[in-house]
């Protein structure tokens, strides 16, 4: 029988075939181009997040916003559509990598996705367990782990050990949220105006937690008093702020668990250190920027933007594990 670990991210899906030879099967854009005039759908995934800002004929939707459906029907649509790139056979198993404590009114919407796009077997495994999995951390019933995923519309924290979560938050704030105050603070700064890719590009090339790094990169847009194109040269240490914000938010609440926790959880997580996944932890230098902040040890997945569907897969291979963690 086929089995699927999903991760229907915010910005990027990520599919996990079971016993296939690369693992992750199918990376692309949680992203459908819809006719303004009537409805149609012109294209899905990767290609449809390529005319992202450069059409006035198409409207670019995502289905999932801050980790959770919000559009159920072409959340299907695009999920039939990866599962028929993958080559997915009758009877397949799916399991989702869901945000941390995902409801019930939540998972009836995957549910209910899932039915439409031809999935009968589902089951749900939240991101915190499945990221640090995802990275071999050896974590156990007496080994608990702290992680932190962000991504691009949610961060998830919790510590937990494989008998529960411990403690554990969501906050809607992710790459997304860095990409619109770029955006923000290109036009304070330059008095220029720029598009929701290019901030996106802006931030994934040049932003950096490295103090003084000084990448740099050109980039296009529209003079907001002329309305003429221009360009200008960007440097990391321009974007920072826009960045750096949002990280401190997320560390003060990692903090704030950290706090709750009974204390010999809390000395266990300050040996062991706290685990970094998601897309956003691609940043460089945001390990040790987080380390320093919370004075202890911060491990960046080596691929932290598939850690979660890596861990998926872990799980999905593993019948005891996937008893163990799977929501009720
Ligand atoms: N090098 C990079 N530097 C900073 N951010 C990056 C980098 N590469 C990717 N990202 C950002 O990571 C985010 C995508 O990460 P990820 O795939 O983990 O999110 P997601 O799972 O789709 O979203 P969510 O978990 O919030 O539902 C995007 O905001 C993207 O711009
Ligand atoms: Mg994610």
């Amino acid at each position: 029988m086929t089995k699927f670990a999903i991760d229907f991210g915010t910005a990027v899906t990520k599919i996990y075939q079971l016993g296939s030879a690369n693992g992750v099967v199918l990376a692309e854009a949680t992203c459908v181009t819809v006719d303004k005039l009537t409805g149609e759908i012109k294209g899905f995934g990767n290609e449809a997040k390529k005319v992202l800002g450069k059409t006035a004929e198409t409207n670019v939707i995502f289905p999932v916003y801050e980790g959770e459906i919000v559009n159920e029907e072409l959340a299907a649509e695009l999920l039939g559509y990866f599962l028929g790139k993958t080559g997915k056979k009758r009877g397949t198993e799916v399991m989702f990598c869901v945000p941390c404590g995902c409801s019930r009114e939540s998972r009836n919407k995957y549910l209910r996705v899932s039915g439409r796009a031809g999935l009968s077997k589902v089951t749900f495994t939240e991101v915190p367990y499945l990221a640090a999995l995802g990275m071999g951390v050896p974590v156990s019933e007496s080994n608990p782990a702290f992680s932190v995923d962000i991504g691009a519309g949610k961060t998830s924290l919790a510590a937990f050990s494989l008998d529960g979560i411990i403690a554990g938050l969501n906050m809607n704030v992710g790459g997304n949220n860095m990409d619109v105050h770029i955006i923000d603070h290109i036009a304070q700064t330059y008095n220029l105006k720029i598009g929701l890719s290019t901030a996106e590009k802006l931030k994934n090339t040049v932003g950096s937690l490295i103090p003084h790094d000084h990448q740099s990169t050109v980039v296009q847009g529209r003079d907001i008093t002329t309305g003429k194109p221009r360009q200008v040269v960007v440097y990391s240490d321009d974007i920072v702020r826009p960045i750096s914000g949002y990280i401190n938010t997320i560390v003060e609440y990692a903090e704030l668990i950290l706090r709750k926790l009974p204390e010999e959880v809390s000395a266990n997580m300050c040996r062991s250190g706290i685990y970094l996944t998601g897309g956003v932890c691609e940043m460089p230098g945001l390990g040790d920027y987080v380390a320093e902040r919370l004075q202890m040890d911060a491990h960046v997945a080596d691929d932290p933007q598939m850690a979660a569907v890596l861990g998926g897969g872990r799980v999905l291979g593993n019948p005891a594990l996937l008893s163990k963690l799977q929501m009720q």
